[in-house]
């Protein structure tokens, strides 16, 4: 979100934010898929291939699912020049190692879990929103799921426990000052 999109929020309406709200999800899916592709060249056994490939086809499905609902209401995707990802890669820097590119992922999928579950227990969610929310939650407990025991199979296969630890803590807490500020914005814009 960038400032000119916040000087908007007098005008927005109910159906203002859920697009953007949408929109916030729909580029953290985006650029979660992004993420993998990155990996998926990394791990050549065959069962991170078959996980990888399943955990992106999800990941560009829930884009898809955000975009369909934003689509129903009538709405386009926002573009987000400042979104999550992209802070949150701003302050991480780039993964230097697949135990590193792991962890980051693991603490991605930590929060877009956790940041559906906390949606689904607002009052009011529409149907349509409460069925995506759900879809999508169940996907996310898996990929954590898997990713983080393959971080930590590869990890102690090359004596890196350690370091994988450092770098899960790291990233942890780097993500949470990211997604506060990010939090913070997001409760400018909704203020009408
Ligand atoms: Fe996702
Ligand atoms: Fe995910």
């Amino acid at each position: 979100m960038d400032s000119s999109q916040v000087t908007e929020r007098a005008r927005m309406s109910a159906v203002d934010k859920q697009i953007l709200i949408f929109s916030v999800y729909r580029d953290a899916e985006l650029r979660g898929a992004r993420l993998l592709f990155n990996l998926i060249g990394h791990m050549k056994d065959g069962d991170s291939q078959l996980k990888m490939a399943k955990h992106l086809a999800d990941e560009t499905r829930h884009a898809w699912l955000w975009t369909r609902r934003i689509a129903d209401l009538g709405g386009t995707p926002l573009m987000l020049a400042d979104g999550y990802q992209r802070r949150l890669g701003l302050r991480i820097g780039v993964p230097k190692t697949v135990v590193e590119l792991l962890a980051l992922t693991v603490v991605v999928e930590e929060r877009a879990q956790s940041r559906y579950m906390a949606h689904a227990a607002l009052p009011n969610v529409d149907d349509e929103t409460r069925e995506v929310l759900k879809a999508v939650t169940e996907d996310e407990t898996w990929h954590l799921s898997w990713i983080e025991k393959k971080m930590r199979e590869i990890a102690r296969a090359d004596g890196v426990e350690a370091k994988a630890d450092e770098a899960i803590d790291r990233y942890r807490s780097i993500e949470r000052e990211v997604y506060a500020t990010l939090a913070a914005d997001e409760v400018e814009l909704m203020r009408t």
